[in-house]
C-alpha cells in the first residue's frame, strides 16, 4: 500500500521523474523541508499535496504562476476553481486594497455585503435571502443545518463521491470508502444515505424508501472533486421532484459550478434547489462562503425569529465582499460564454489527442471545468471515473514539466486570463505528455 505522506515512495513517482524535478526544484525542496518541521507533511492543506513535495509559489498573475525556483507556468487549476478572472485582477485588487484601508475587521454590517448579496438575488432565480461565512465547508454546513431545522429530520441524502468540504456530515461517502475516516464519529455513518450520481433509479428508489426521513438531498450540478461529471438532466429533474415529493429540501452545492452561467448551473439546467451553497469565486481571492435560497428557510437565520445561530468573526468582512463584487461584475454574461466557449474547445481538443494516443482517456466536465480520466469511459459517476487512477499523479508531473500546472488528480480549469493560445498549448503539451508517460 502506498503512503501519501512518504517522501520516498518510488511507486507512484518514478525515479527518473523524481530526479528531474528535484533538479527543477531546489529551492522548493529546501522550503518544503524546512515547513515539514513545523506544520505535517509540510502544508496544511491536504489537496495540494503531491509527491515527493510540492513547490512554492512565489507570485502569480493573471494565467501565470511564478514559482520560487524561477519557473514561469500556466495555471490550469485556479486555486481549484475560484481564481476564476487569473490572479490578481486589477479591478479587484484595487477594490479590495482601498476597502482594506478603510478598515476590515468590524463587528456590525457594511454596504459591501448588503451589495454582494443583492447581486446573487439578482442572478440567481432561487435566492431570496444570503448569509454569509467563511468556506464552502461552512455554506454547506449552514446549508444542512437549515434542512435539518425545518425538517426536524437528522439524516442526509449525499452523492457517492460527492465532496462538500470537512465538517463531519458530508466527509462520510467521499472517496467511496470514506466510511473508513478516522476522528469522525461513527454516529456520522449512521446519517448518512449514498446514492450514485446520475442512478436516477437509485435516486427514486431510495427516497420511495427513506424519503420521508431525510432532512435534505445535497448535490453538485457538476460533480467536481468526484470526477468534474456532468449530471444529466434526467437525474438534476428527478433530484428536484424526489425532494418535492417528500418535502425535503434540496441542496445544490455551486462552490465549484457557480461559474457555469450567472445564475450557475442551477440556471443553465432549469432546476431550482430551495438552498444553494456558494463559496470560492464570490469572495474575489479572500476565504468566503454563503448559504443562500428560499426566503421561509432563510428565516431560520433569523436573529430575532429564528432558531438557528450563526456568528463568526470573519462573517461578510468587507473586503471579501467588496471583492466578491468586483470579480461578479467582470465575470458578467459575455466573460462566461466565452470562458464555456474556450472550456468546450479545449476539452474536444484534449479527447482528440486522448483517443489518438495509446492510454484510454475519457475527458469530462462542462464550460471551463474538465477532468482527465485514465479509461474509456463511459465515466458517470465516481465509481467508473477511474479515480485515484495510477497514471495521474505521473500525468501532473509531466505536464508541470511542458508548463502546465494541473491538480494532481487530473483536473483544470479556465480563467478569464487565458485566450484561444492558451487552449493549443494545452492540449500541445498534453499530447507531449501522453507520450511521455
Ligand atoms: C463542491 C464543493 N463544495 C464545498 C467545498 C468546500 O469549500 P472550502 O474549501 O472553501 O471549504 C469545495 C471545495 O473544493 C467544493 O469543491
Amino acid at each position: 500500500m502506498t503512503n501519501p505522506t512518504d517522501p520516498t515512495d518510488e511507486t507512484v513517482v518514478s525515479a527518473e521523474v523524481r530526479e528531474s524535478y528535484e533538479r527543477a526544484t531546489p529551492q522548493s525542496r529546501a522550503l518544503a523541508e524546512r515547513a515539514r518541521s513545523v506544520m505535517p507533511g509540510g502544508d496544511t492543506r491536504s489537496v495540494t499535496y503531491h509527491r515527493p513535495y510540492p513547490s512554492f509559489v512565489d507570485s502569480a498573475s493573471g494565467a501565470s504562476l511564478r514559482m520560487v525556483d524561477g519557473e514561469t507556468l500556466l495555471d490550469v487549476l485556479n486555486n481549484y476553481t475560484q481564481s476564476v478572472l487569473g490572479h490578481a485582477p486589477d479591478p479587484v485588487v484595487e477594490a479590495v486594497c482601498d476597502r482594506f484601508r478603510a478598515g476590515n475587521g468590524v463587528a456590525a454590517p457594511t454596504e459591501p455585503a448588503v451589495e454582494l448579496a443583492e447581486l446573487l438575488v439578482d442572478r440567481v432565480d432561487s435566492i431570496d435571502r444570503v448569509r454569509f461565512c467563511n468556506s464552502g465547508t461552512e455554506a454547506t454546513m449552514n446549508a444542512i443545518r437549515a434542512a435539518m431545522a425545518w425538517t426536524g429530520e437528522e439524516r442526509i441524502c449525499k452523492i457517492d463521491g460527492g465532496y462538500h468540504g470537512t465538517h463531519d456530515i458530508v466527509e462520510i461517502g467521499v472517496s467511496g470508502d470514506g466510511r473508513a475516516h478516522k476522528g469522525i464519529p461513527r454516529s456520522a455513518e449512521r446519517r448518512v444515505q449514498t446514492v450514485s450520481y446520475n442512478d436516477t433509479e437509485q435516486l427514486k428508489a431510495t427516497f420511495e424508501a427513506v424519503g420521508d426521513e431525510m432532512a435534505c438531498l445535497i448535490l453538485e450540478p457538476i460533480l467536481g472533486a468526484g470526477g468534474m461529471i456532468p449530471a444529466t438532466d434526467e437525474f438534476l429533474r428527478t433530484a428536484r421532484d424526489v425532494t418535492t415529493d417528500a418535502d425535503v429540501p434540496l441542496i445544490f452545492d455551486e462552490v465549484m459550478s457557480f461559474r457555469l452561467a450567472p445564475g450557475g448551473a442551477q440556471e443553465r439546467r432549469d432546476v431550482e434547489p430551495d438552498l444553494t451553497a456558494l463559496g470560492k469565486l464570490i469572495g474575489g481571492g479572500l476565504p468566503v462562503g454563503a448559504v443562500a435560497g428560499r426566503e421561509q428557510l432563510m428565516a431560520q437565520f433569523h436573529p430575532e425569529t429564528g432558531s438557528i445561530d450563526h456568528s463568526g468573526t470573519f462573517n461578510a468582512n468587507p473586503a471579501t465582499m467588496i471583492g466578491g463584487v468586483a470579480t461578479l461584475e467582470e465575470l458578467d454574461e459575455d466573460a462566461i460564454v466565452e470562458l464555456n466557449r474556450r472550456g468546450n474547445e479545449l476539452r474536444e481538443r484534449l479527447q482528440q489527442v486522448g483517443d489518438a494516443s495509446s492510454q484510454q482517456i475519457t475527458i469530462t466536465g462542462e464550460g471551463s471545468l474538465f477532468q482527465i480520466h485514465f479509461t474509456d469511459g463511459p465515466v458517470r459517476d465516481w465509481r467508473s471515473s477511474g479515480a485515484g487512477g495510477s497514471l495521474s499523479e505521473p500525468l501532473f508531473h509531466a505536464m508541470r514539466r511542458e508548463g502546465i500546472f494541473l491538480a494532481p488528480r487530473g483536473m483544470g480549469n479556465l480563467s478569464t486570463a487565458m485566450d484561444d493560445e492558451d487552449i493549443v498549448t494545452i492540449s500541445a503539451a498534453f499530447e507531449r505528455a501522453l507520450e511521455s508517460l
